[in-house]
Protein backbone atom coordinates (compact mmCIF):
# COMPACT_ATOMS: atom_id res chain seq x y z
CA UNK A 1 0.00 0.00 0.00
CA UNK A 2 1.43 3.39 -1.15
CA UNK A 3 1.20 6.20 1.58
CA UNK A 4 0.64 10.25 1.70
CA UNK A 5 3.75 11.59 2.63
CA UNK A 6 4.72 15.10 1.99
CA UNK A 7 2.13 17.44 0.28
CA UNK A 8 3.97 18.49 -2.93
CA UNK A 9 0.93 21.06 -4.51
CA UNK A 10 -2.52 22.20 -3.65
CA UNK A 11 -4.67 23.43 -6.33
CA UNK A 12 -8.05 24.35 -6.74
CA UNK A 13 -9.71 21.34 -6.66
CA UNK A 14 -6.99 18.60 -5.82
CA UNK A 15 -4.16 17.93 -3.46
CA UNK A 16 -0.83 15.94 -4.67
CA UNK A 17 1.46 14.12 -2.04
CA UNK A 18 4.50 12.19 -2.90
CA UNK A 19 4.66 8.79 -2.00
CA UNK A 20 7.72 6.11 -0.76
CA UNK A 21 7.64 5.31 -4.21
CA UNK A 22 9.85 8.10 -6.13
CA UNK A 23 8.15 7.85 -9.37
CA UNK A 24 4.35 7.61 -7.99
CA UNK A 25 2.27 10.00 -6.11
CA UNK A 26 -1.12 10.40 -4.47
CA UNK A 27 -3.46 13.21 -5.98
CA UNK A 28 -6.52 13.70 -3.44
CA UNK A 29 -9.55 15.41 -5.17
CA UNK A 30 -11.43 18.22 -2.97
CA UNK A 31 -15.39 19.53 -2.92
CA UNK A 32 -13.93 23.33 -3.56
CA UNK A 33 -15.08 24.90 -7.19
CA UNK A 34 -13.64 28.14 -8.41
CA UNK A 35 -14.21 29.68 -11.52
CA UNK A 36 -12.99 32.01 -13.62
CA UNK A 37 -9.62 31.73 -12.29
CA UNK A 38 -10.46 31.89 -8.75
CA UNK A 39 -12.29 34.55 -8.57
CA UNK A 40 -15.79 33.07 -7.60
CA UNK A 41 -15.21 30.43 -4.80
CA UNK A 42 -17.63 27.72 -3.57
CA UNK A 43 -17.86 23.88 -2.85
CA UNK A 44 -19.88 21.24 -4.77
CA UNK A 45 -20.84 18.54 -1.97
CA UNK A 46 -19.59 15.21 -2.77
CA UNK A 47 -17.80 16.73 -5.88
CA UNK A 48 -14.59 15.30 -5.10
CA UNK A 49 -15.73 11.42 -4.96
CA UNK A 50 -17.37 11.74 -8.49
CA UNK A 51 -14.46 13.71 -10.20
CA UNK A 52 -12.17 10.93 -8.86
CA UNK A 53 -14.37 7.76 -9.43
CA UNK A 54 -15.11 9.31 -13.16
CA UNK A 55 -11.81 10.41 -14.33
CA UNK A 56 -10.32 6.87 -13.04
CA UNK A 57 -13.14 4.93 -14.93
CA UNK A 58 -12.78 7.20 -18.02
CA UNK A 59 -8.75 7.15 -17.77
CA UNK A 60 -9.23 2.95 -17.74
CA UNK A 61 -11.46 3.12 -20.29
CA UNK A 62 -9.11 5.54 -22.91
CA UNK A 63 -5.85 3.06 -21.61
CA UNK A 64 -7.80 0.12 -22.96
CA UNK A 65 -8.34 2.26 -26.11
CA UNK A 66 -4.54 2.41 -26.48
CA UNK A 67 -3.96 6.13 -24.67
CA UNK A 68 -1.01 6.42 -22.25
CA UNK A 69 -2.30 7.85 -19.00
CA UNK A 70 -1.05 8.31 -15.28
CA UNK A 71 -3.84 6.61 -13.77
CA UNK A 72 -2.00 3.57 -11.85
CA UNK A 73 -4.85 2.56 -8.76
CA UNK A 74 -7.94 4.59 -7.07
CA UNK A 75 -6.70 4.06 -3.45
CA UNK A 76 -9.85 5.47 -2.04
CA UNK A 77 -12.98 7.29 -2.36
CA UNK A 78 -11.18 10.76 -3.11
CA UNK A 79 -7.41 9.16 -3.48
CA UNK A 80 -5.60 8.00 -6.59
CA UNK A 81 -2.25 7.00 -7.09
CA UNK A 82 -0.75 8.52 -10.61
CA UNK A 83 2.76 8.40 -12.31
CA UNK A 84 4.62 11.36 -11.62
CA UNK A 85 4.93 13.32 -14.51
CA UNK A 86 6.11 16.54 -15.48
CA UNK A 87 3.22 18.68 -16.18
CA UNK A 88 3.56 19.82 -20.21
CA UNK A 89 2.01 23.93 -18.84
CA UNK A 90 -0.63 23.82 -21.57
CA UNK A 91 -4.28 23.42 -21.12
CA UNK A 92 -5.30 21.66 -24.35
CA UNK A 93 -9.13 22.30 -25.24
CA UNK A 94 -10.90 20.19 -27.72
CA UNK A 95 -14.08 21.53 -28.89
CA UNK A 96 -17.27 19.81 -30.76
CA UNK A 97 -19.60 22.73 -30.45
CA UNK A 98 -19.19 26.24 -29.89
CA UNK A 99 -19.34 27.64 -26.04
CA UNK A 100 -18.00 29.71 -23.46
CA UNK A 101 -14.95 31.14 -24.01
CA UNK A 102 -14.85 30.33 -27.19
CA UNK A 103 -18.35 32.16 -28.32
CA UNK A 104 -17.18 35.17 -26.35
CA UNK A 105 -14.31 35.39 -28.28
CA UNK A 106 -15.39 35.00 -32.02
CA UNK A 107 -19.29 36.11 -31.35
CA UNK A 108 -20.24 32.47 -32.35
CA UNK A 109 -23.79 31.22 -30.91
CA UNK A 110 -23.60 28.95 -27.94
CA UNK A 111 -24.61 25.54 -29.57
CA UNK A 112 -23.56 25.80 -32.89
CA UNK A 113 -21.51 22.77 -34.14
CA UNK A 114 -18.62 23.08 -35.85
CA UNK A 115 -17.76 21.50 -39.34
CA UNK A 116 -14.97 19.24 -37.51
CA UNK A 117 -13.51 19.22 -33.72
CA UNK A 118 -10.89 22.09 -32.99
CA UNK A 119 -8.03 22.49 -30.84
CA UNK A 120 -6.49 25.14 -28.81
CA UNK A 121 -3.86 25.61 -26.34
CA UNK A 122 -3.67 28.31 -23.20
CA UNK A 123 -0.35 28.64 -21.29
CA UNK A 124 -1.19 27.39 -17.80
CA UNK A 125 -0.28 30.54 -15.76
CA UNK A 126 -2.93 31.72 -13.10
CA UNK A 127 -0.85 35.14 -12.48
CA UNK A 128 -1.64 35.63 -16.51
CA UNK A 129 -4.83 34.08 -16.67
CA UNK A 130 -4.11 31.35 -18.62
CA UNK A 131 -3.81 33.29 -21.83
CA UNK A 132 -4.77 31.67 -25.19
CA UNK A 133 -0.72 30.05 -26.95
CA UNK A 134 -0.45 28.80 -30.15
CA UNK A 135 1.85 25.63 -30.60
CA UNK A 136 4.31 27.94 -32.17
CA UNK A 137 4.78 30.05 -28.95
CA UNK A 138 4.50 26.64 -27.02
CA UNK A 139 7.51 25.39 -29.00
CA UNK A 140 9.45 28.83 -28.78
CA UNK A 141 9.04 29.04 -25.53
CA UNK A 142 10.84 25.71 -24.73
CA UNK A 143 7.29 24.51 -23.26
CA UNK A 144 7.02 21.24 -25.09
CA UNK A 145 9.04 19.92 -28.02
CA UNK A 146 7.29 20.21 -31.92
CA UNK A 147 7.23 16.54 -31.94
CA UNK A 148 5.41 16.49 -28.35
CA UNK A 149 3.17 19.28 -29.21
CA UNK A 150 2.16 16.66 -32.64
CA UNK A 151 1.90 13.83 -30.12
CA UNK A 152 -0.68 16.20 -27.81
CA UNK A 153 -2.49 16.88 -31.14
CA UNK A 154 -3.01 13.34 -31.72
CA UNK A 155 -3.92 11.94 -28.26
CA UNK A 156 -6.71 14.81 -27.84
CA UNK A 157 -7.73 14.23 -31.25
CA UNK A 158 -8.12 10.56 -30.56
CA UNK A 159 -9.42 11.29 -26.86
CA UNK A 160 -12.19 13.43 -28.06
CA UNK A 161 -13.65 10.76 -30.72
CA UNK A 162 -13.48 8.15 -27.95
CA UNK A 163 -14.99 10.00 -25.30
CA UNK A 164 -17.75 11.40 -27.96
CA UNK A 165 -18.44 8.23 -28.81
CA UNK A 166 -18.83 7.03 -25.10
CA UNK A 167 -20.95 10.00 -23.85
CA UNK A 168 -23.30 9.57 -26.95
CA UNK A 169 -24.38 6.39 -25.46
CA UNK A 170 -25.13 8.04 -21.99
CA UNK A 171 -27.49 10.14 -23.73
CA UNK A 172 -24.59 13.19 -23.21
CA UNK A 173 -23.35 15.46 -25.91
CA UNK A 174 -19.43 16.23 -25.21
CA UNK A 175 -19.40 19.74 -26.18
CA UNK A 176 -15.41 20.32 -25.56
CA UNK A 177 -12.91 19.91 -22.88
CA UNK A 178 -9.74 20.19 -21.79
CA UNK A 179 -7.07 17.77 -20.48
CA UNK A 180 -3.64 18.20 -19.65
CA UNK A 181 -0.33 16.55 -20.56
CA UNK A 182 2.58 15.17 -18.53
CA UNK A 183 6.42 14.02 -19.15
CA UNK A 184 6.99 10.08 -17.77
CA UNK A 185 10.79 10.11 -16.72
CA UNK A 186 11.52 8.68 -19.79
CA UNK A 187 10.00 11.55 -21.83
CA UNK A 188 7.01 9.71 -23.16
CA UNK A 189 3.97 11.94 -23.23
CA UNK A 190 0.74 10.40 -21.32
CA UNK A 191 -2.84 12.07 -20.41
CA UNK A 192 -2.46 13.35 -16.77
CA UNK A 193 -4.95 15.66 -14.32
CA UNK A 194 -8.62 14.61 -14.45
CA UNK A 195 -11.08 14.00 -16.89
CA UNK A 196 -14.87 15.35 -15.21
CA UNK A 197 -17.77 17.56 -15.42
CA UNK A 198 -15.21 20.41 -14.20
CA UNK A 199 -13.09 19.92 -17.15
CA UNK A 200 -16.36 18.94 -19.32
CA UNK A 201 -19.00 20.42 -20.67
CA UNK A 202 -21.83 17.63 -21.05
CA UNK A 203 -25.20 18.58 -22.66
CA UNK A 204 -28.12 16.39 -22.38
CA UNK A 205 -28.56 14.83 -26.03
CA UNK A 206 -32.46 15.17 -26.04
CA UNK A 207 -33.11 18.31 -23.45
CA UNK A 208 -30.04 19.96 -24.11
CA UNK A 209 -29.48 20.95 -19.98
CA UNK A 210 -26.38 21.43 -19.16
CA UNK A 211 -24.88 18.68 -16.76
CA UNK A 212 -21.29 20.06 -16.29
CA UNK A 213 -19.19 22.81 -14.25
CA UNK A 214 -21.35 25.75 -15.78
CA UNK A 215 -24.42 25.19 -13.46
CA UNK A 216 -21.76 26.32 -10.61
CA UNK A 217 -20.13 28.85 -13.00
CA UNK A 218 -23.24 30.73 -13.88
CA UNK A 219 -25.75 30.30 -10.98
CA UNK A 220 -27.94 27.65 -12.58
CA UNK A 221 -28.64 25.55 -9.14
CA UNK A 222 -28.99 22.09 -9.23
CA UNK A 223 -25.19 21.32 -9.23
CA UNK A 224 -24.82 17.99 -7.28
CA UNK A 225 -27.77 16.78 -8.96
CA UNK A 226 -25.95 17.51 -12.85
CA UNK A 227 -22.62 15.50 -11.52
CA UNK A 228 -24.75 12.79 -9.71
CA UNK A 229 -26.22 12.47 -13.08
CA UNK A 230 -23.76 12.14 -15.13
CA UNK A 231 -22.11 9.57 -12.57
CA UNK A 232 -25.09 7.52 -12.96
CA UNK A 233 -25.39 7.42 -16.57
CA UNK A 234 -21.60 6.71 -16.75
CA UNK A 235 -21.95 3.79 -14.54
CA UNK A 236 -24.58 2.33 -16.11
CA UNK A 237 -22.76 2.62 -19.68
CA UNK A 238 -19.50 1.72 -18.73
CA UNK A 239 -18.83 -1.92 -18.04
P1 LIG B 1 -13.83 27.79 -21.99
O1 LIG B 1 -14.93 27.79 -23.00
O2 LIG B 1 -14.17 28.58 -20.75
O3 LIG B 1 -12.51 28.16 -22.56
O4 LIG B 1 -13.69 26.28 -21.48
C1 LIG B 1 -13.44 25.23 -22.38
C2 LIG B 1 -13.43 23.90 -21.63
O5 LIG B 1 -12.35 23.83 -20.75
C3 LIG B 1 -14.67 23.67 -20.77
O6 LIG B 1 -15.07 22.32 -20.91
C4 LIG B 1 -14.22 23.94 -19.38
C5 LIG B 1 -12.76 23.62 -19.40
N1 LIG B 1 -11.95 24.49 -18.55
C6 LIG B 1 -11.18 23.94 -17.56
O7 LIG B 1 -11.18 22.73 -17.36
N2 LIG B 1 -10.41 24.78 -16.80
C7 LIG B 1 -10.37 26.11 -16.99
O8 LIG B 1 -9.67 26.82 -16.26
C8 LIG B 1 -11.18 26.67 -18.03
C9 LIG B 1 -11.18 28.14 -18.28
C10 LIG B 1 -11.94 25.81 -18.78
Amino acid sequence: MMNKMELLYEGKAKKVYSTQHPERLVVEYKDDATAFNGQKKGSISGKGIINNQMSNRLMEYLEQKGIPTHFVEELSERETLVKKVTIIPLEVIVRNIAAGSFSKRYGVEEGFVFSEPTIEFSYKNDGLNDPLMNEYHAVSMGLASQQEVETIERYAFAINEILKAFWETCGITLVDFKLEFGRLRDGSIVLADEISPDTSRLWDSKTGEKLDKDRFRRDLGSVEEAYEEVMKRLNEHLQ
